[in-house]
């Protein structure tokens, strides 16, 4: 099974061998992450039942059946305290991870990992993770086709995060990411023909710019 790099570096994160893959779709999350030994059993959820039809047919063509369950669940509604140590969350928007989270206050704390890509409002969810116990331990971000953040997350309080952090991520930053700052100066070049008239556009073009002074002076 070939996989994508964005889903490569998502597996590589995992680090229990217990997973819920919440928005699974085809399961590859899962199925990748057996077959490189990574994990023991996984719980493949999806909100609909046409991703979880593709999913199953995927799981027994690999022979998974026994480890990998699937299960229909608006995010993690039908989950039980205790089924899996990690959580997978990609390839959503950030609002609709951003209502996955509130909707699990009672599960959330009971996960020692997150794994979370969302494909935009990352300021949110980071903001949300930081707001529910959870610390960025590590952040990848990558480009295909596409700019990616993974987000590598677990139960922590004593972190401080400010603005610029949740904008574009503490590690990051602290990494001096050179595809960051290049993604910072795109941004930033876009952000300046809309910031003012637009309050968000505004806000994030300050923190943008804020960040890349970092960069400047190491
Ligand atoms: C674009 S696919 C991402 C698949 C895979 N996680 C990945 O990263 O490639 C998004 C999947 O999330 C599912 N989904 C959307 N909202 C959901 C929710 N609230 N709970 C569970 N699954 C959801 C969709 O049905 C779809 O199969």
């Amino acid at each position: 099974m070939k996989i994508s790099k964005r889903l490569r570096f998502i597996i590589n994160e995992i680090e229990n061998d217990s997973i819920v893959d919440i928005g699974t779709d085809h399961a590859y999350v899962p199925i990748a992450a057996m077959l490189k030994g990574k994990i023991k059993k996984a719980i493949a959820c999806d909100i609909k039942n046409g991703p979880l039809e593709i999913a199953k047919k995927n799981i027994v063509a690999h022979g998974f059946q026994n480890q990998i369950k699937t299960r229909i669940s608006n995010g993690f509604d039908n989950i039980l305290i205790g089924e899996a140590n990690t959580a997978v969350i990609s390839g959503m928007g950030g609002f609709i991870i951003c209502d996955i989270l509130n909707r699990a206050k009672n599960i959330l704390p009971f996960f020692e990992q997150l794994i979370i890509q969302p494909q935009n409002n990352i300021y949110y969810v980071r903001k949300l993770l930081h707001a529910n116990g959870f610390a960025i331990k590590n952040e990848i971000f990558l480009y295909q086709q596409n700019f990616y953040n993974i987000i590598n997350a677990h139960r922590e309080k004593d972190i401080l995060y400010d603005e610029k952090d949740y904008a574009v991520g503490k590690i990051l930053l602290q990494n001096n990411d050179t595809l960051l700052k290049k993604f910072l100066l795109l941004q930033t070049q876009k952000l300046l023909h809309i910031k003012n008239y637009n309050k968000e556009a505004d806000k994030f073009y300050k923190l943008y710019m804020e960040a890349l002074e970092c960069f400047v002076q190491k």
